[in-house]
């Protein structure tokens, strides 16, 4: 069988209110070698970490959080109980204990993101090979790679994996991160004999992390990470 990257999709969404503490804990219980999150940046500068570009469907709040300010990000309650955790709160909680997909979500998020990363590998702490920064936008992706030549840069797509692997080649990406409505078989070896890795979004359901597997795809993102760690594998 083929070995792949356990990758907890926004902590584990599954068990636990997505991108918070307490859902990358509940990952890093159930044993994963990396997990997923979002980050949107505030009017204040600060980094957040939450996938909406509104506070609405995860918080007690509401509006644009590029229009919010950190104070008021800082009181809100997801699901009742649980913070939105700051990015560099994040990194801390983890250090050391997994590696962390960063998905640049909001608009300008590349610069602090790649600024902070900095900061975190001068620290001695974190690696460059630590992180895998993704995003659906070009602009950014280009833009983390204009920052930094170190930083591993994963292109998602649900739209064209071709599409991927030509962007992937202008950014020297490490990665390919195609959805699970558009990876085949073909598709996987396509961006693997490119020289890129394929890591596989979002994968749920046990059929289909078998078929991804039988795919030979090197990582799954997946809500319910548990599931990764028994795959019925077809030896
Ligand atoms: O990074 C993979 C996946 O998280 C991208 O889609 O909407 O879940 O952020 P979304
Ligand atoms: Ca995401």
């Amino acid at each position: 069988m083929n070995d792949f990257l356990k990758i907890g999709h926004r902590g584990a969404k599954g068990h636990i209110a997505e991108n918070t503490l307490e859902s990358i804990q509940k990952a890093l219980d159930i044993g994963i070698d990396a997990i997923e999150i979002d980050v949107h940046k505030c009017a204040s500068g600060e980094l957040w970490v939450i996938h909406d570009f509104t506070l609405d469907r995860t918080t007690d709040g509401s509006g644009e959080i590029a229009k919010k300010s950190a104070d008021v990000i800082r009181k809100l309650k997801v699901e009742g109980h649980y913070k939105i955790p700051l990015l560099t709160e994040v990194l801390d909680f983890i250090e050391g204990k997994c590696d962390i997909n960063i998905e640049l979500k909001g608009l300008d998020t590349a610069e602090p993101v790649c600024k902070l990363i900095k900061e975190k590998v001068a620290s001695g702490n974190w690696k460059y090979s630590d992180f895998i920064i993704s995003s659906f936008q070009k602009n950014e992706l280009f833009k983390v790679r204009d920052n930094d030549d170190h930083l591993p840069i994963a292109v998602l797509s649900k739209a064209s994996v071709p599409e991927a692997i030509e962007l992937g080649k202008r950014l020297n990406a490490w990665a390919i991160h195609p959805s699970l409505g558009i990876i085949t078989r073909d598709n996987t070896k396509l961006s693997q004999d490119a020289g890129f890795k394929v890591n596989v979004w979002t994968v749920n359901e046990r059929e289909d992390i078998q078929r991804m597997i039988d795919f030979g795809v090197d990582g799954i993102i997946s809500d319910y990470p548990n599931r990764l760690h028994n795959p019925v594998l077809n030896l």
